[in-house]
């Protein structure tokens, strides 16, 4: 694993520019499998779930590469409807290549993705709504098995599942007739999946918070360009903020989709702008405290940037509470920010004293938006600072190591074997 070390301590100055959107360009890269010809998918971030993406496609019989930041894909050689379980295993997302392969083949075959640290992550609400479209479910030895004709219909999740709404759009597309899904993720990734979708053939709407896709499309591969990683942007925004009294701007992205983000960090006292494609923080020598955050689906507080967020509260100046509400199992940062010297209390969410200032700690990732967490605070802190397993970190985060060296960060990646 890898280890990454810090020194801490300096204000964050300088401009990034934001990558293509990891939790938009997986489940467009899934989609493909569903569709036929060549193509290209511009502005995918070079990040360890691309790679894992791109060799799952590969393991079908397509080709897929990535270069400068451009995918280029081949899909007319793909003839396996297997999920391989070694690539499912090592990406919870993988579920999602499901739809396009029963788009293509009217089966797919993969093995029960892991839980993970941030819970038991489930997959009811994706076999739910595959049964709602007419096919069967069946587990055996061990694997899934989903057959049978897809044939459009009425879906209403119980809850908004960002992957089960993108596996039935996906799906959905190349049913007998016509699909509505109620209480669907609305997330601007799925929306840009829905783009992508309809660049290349489909039909699909959004009328009254419902989603309708017409089905028995056939689906060709088109040019596309993925949008900006807003959870990206808002990791750096958070780490800038948490330097004290910095400037960073971000390029290649705007307010749009971060509306959440922007109100906490007006609450902090920080001093937010933005234009076409730029964001821009001027943060204060010490933040104000944000009296209640409470995560939620989109358009609510993402859970993505909640670790980020308790790290940057932990240095302002009063009390604030953070409630995570998306996954129960995404509370591992807690016990390392403690390290640094933060004061955060498990008691009905995070209830998070500020401390003035972090002094440098060894600790360990569990998760990829944990990591970043500890890896803002790192900066932060006074003093050097080791962050054990940090391959979970470049899962999701592009040139991660040059963009904090851009913004004045001490950074160092200390390979281990
Ligand atoms: C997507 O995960 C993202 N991943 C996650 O980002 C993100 O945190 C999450 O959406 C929520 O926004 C990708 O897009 C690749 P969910 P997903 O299905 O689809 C429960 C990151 O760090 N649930 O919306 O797995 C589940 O247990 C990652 O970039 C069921 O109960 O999220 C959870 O409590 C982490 N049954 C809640 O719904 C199901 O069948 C939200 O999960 C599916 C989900």
């Amino acid at each position: 694993m890898t280890e990454i070390r810090i020194c801490g301590g300096k204000r964050l100055r300088g401009e990034i520019t934001v990558s293509g959107a990891k939790n938009a360009v997986l489940p467009e890269l899934a989609a493909l499998v569903g569709m036929k010809g060549t193509g290209v998918i511009y502005n995918c971030p070079n990040i360890t779930d691309v790679s894992v993406s791109m060799e799952i496609i590969r393991s079908l019989g397509g080709k897929a590469e990535l270069e400068d930041g451009t995918v280029s894909y081949d899909l007319s050689g793909i003839d396996s409807f297997t999920i391989p379980t070694d690539l499912g295993c090592k990406m919870r997302s993988a579920i999602t290549f499901c739809g396009g392969l029963l788009g293509r083949f009217g089966e797919v075959v993969f093995s029960p993705p892991g839980g993970c640290v941030l819970g038991e992550r489930p997959i009811d609400l994706h076999l739910s709504g595959f049964k709602a479209l007419g096919v069967e479910v069946k587990e055996e030895n061990g694997l899934i098995r989903v057959k049978g004709r897809l044939k459009g219909n009425k879906i209403r999740f119980r809850y908004p599942s960002v992957g089960a709404t993108q596996n039935i759009i996906i799906a959905a597309c190349f049913a007998k007739g016509q699909t509505i899904v109620e209480n669907p993720s609305l997330e601007p990734e799925t929306l840009d999946l829905i783009g992508f979708l309809n660049t290349c053939g489909g039909c699909i709407a959004l009328r009254g918070g419902c989603i309708y896709i017409e089905g028995d499309r056939e689906l060709k591969a088109k040019p596309y360009c993925t949008m900006a990683d807003r959870i990206e942007a808002g990791t750096y925004l958070f780490g800038a903020a948490m330097a004290g009294g910095g400037k960073v701007s971000l390029k290649g992205i705007n307010r749009q989709g971060i509306g959440a983000v922007w109100d906490v960090l007006e609450k902090t006292g920080c001093k937010i702008s933005s234009g076409r494609d730029y964001i821009t923080v001027k943060s204060l020598e010490r933040l104000k405290p944000v009296e209640k955050t409470v995560v939620k689906p989109y358009p609510g507080f993402p859970t993505d940037l909640q670790p980020q967020l308790t790290a940057m509260l932990a240095l302002a100046d009063g009390k604030s509470i953070v409630k995570e509400t998306v996954f129960e199992g995404r509370n591992r940062h807690i016990g390392e920010l403690l390290k640094f010297g933060a004061d955060i209390e498990e008691n009905d969410g995070f209830i998070i004293r500020g401390v003035k200032n972090f002094t440098g700690a060894h600790v360990t990732a569990f998760d990829l938006r944990g990591g970043a967490a500890l890896c803002m605070a790192a900066l932060a802190a006074e003093g050097e600072s080791h962050i054990r397993d940090a391959d979970y970190i470049f899962r999701g985060y592009e040139k991660f190591e040059e963009k904090i060296k851009e913004l004045g960060g001490e950074i160092t990646i200390l390979q281990h074997l």
